[in-house]
């Protein structure tokens, strides 16, 4: 990325040592933040900060872990969280679609993700992530808000139907169906 012309970079990894090796072969290079960081817990970085993410490597390093796709998705999660609005997340991976991609869908992450097949490297891909609009993120927030409030109420409107229709005729209403109301 350096290389192309990028001179604002986080370089981040959860092993001093890589992060060392790393600065040592890059002291020449201006413009690159070294930081030792567990990338499914990045607590001292702001939501929003980065305009795009790339990982080569990471999220496959993970999937061979103990926590194997609770790692991945934990990552992911953080990934888009530290992802501006309309950012991209790039992953090159070995994993094939059907493997990954319930990772990159996984409930709350407001991305959509497109594969891209390198041919000719033996199973790898790109993964591409690109972070919804501002907008887009508030009409989810407004729509989940909706779901719970509508949700609140229905139950609420269950719960007064059965106990009326129960003092009303004395007995424990047989018939109670919840989205009737
Ligand atoms: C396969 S290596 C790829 C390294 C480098 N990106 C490259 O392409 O040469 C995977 C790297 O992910 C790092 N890693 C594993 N788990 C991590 C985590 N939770 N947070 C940050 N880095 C992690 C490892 O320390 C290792 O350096």
């Amino acid at each position: 990325m350096h290389a192309l012309g990028y001179r604002c970079i986080t370089a981040m990894d959860i092993s001093a040592t890589a992060i060392g090796l790393m600065q040592a072969g890059d002291q020449d290079k201006e413009g690159i933040e070294y930081m030792v960081g567990d990338a499914r817990k990045m607590d001292s970085l702001p939501d929003n900060l980065f305009d795009g993410i790339f990982d080569k490597g990471c999220a496959d390093s993970l999937i061979c872990g103990y926590r194997t796709t609770d790692d991945v998705v934990d990552m992911f999660h953080e990934c888009c969280r530290v992802l501006r609005p309309s950012g991209v997340f790039l992953c090159v991976s070995h994993g094939a679609p059907d493997a990954r991609m319930h990772m990159f869908e996984h409930e709350g992450l407001q991305w959509l993700t497109n594969v891209i097949p390198i041919h000719g490297s033996e199973g790898l891909n790109v993964y591409v992530s690109t972070k919804w609009t501002q907008e887009e993120i508030e009409a989810a927030e407004r729509q989940r808000l909706d779901d719970i409030e509508s949700t609140i109420s229905m139950r609420t409107r269950s719960t007064t139907f059965s106990h009326s229709t129960r003092s009303r005729r004395g007995i424990m209403h047989q018939n109670r169906i919840v989205y009737a109301m």
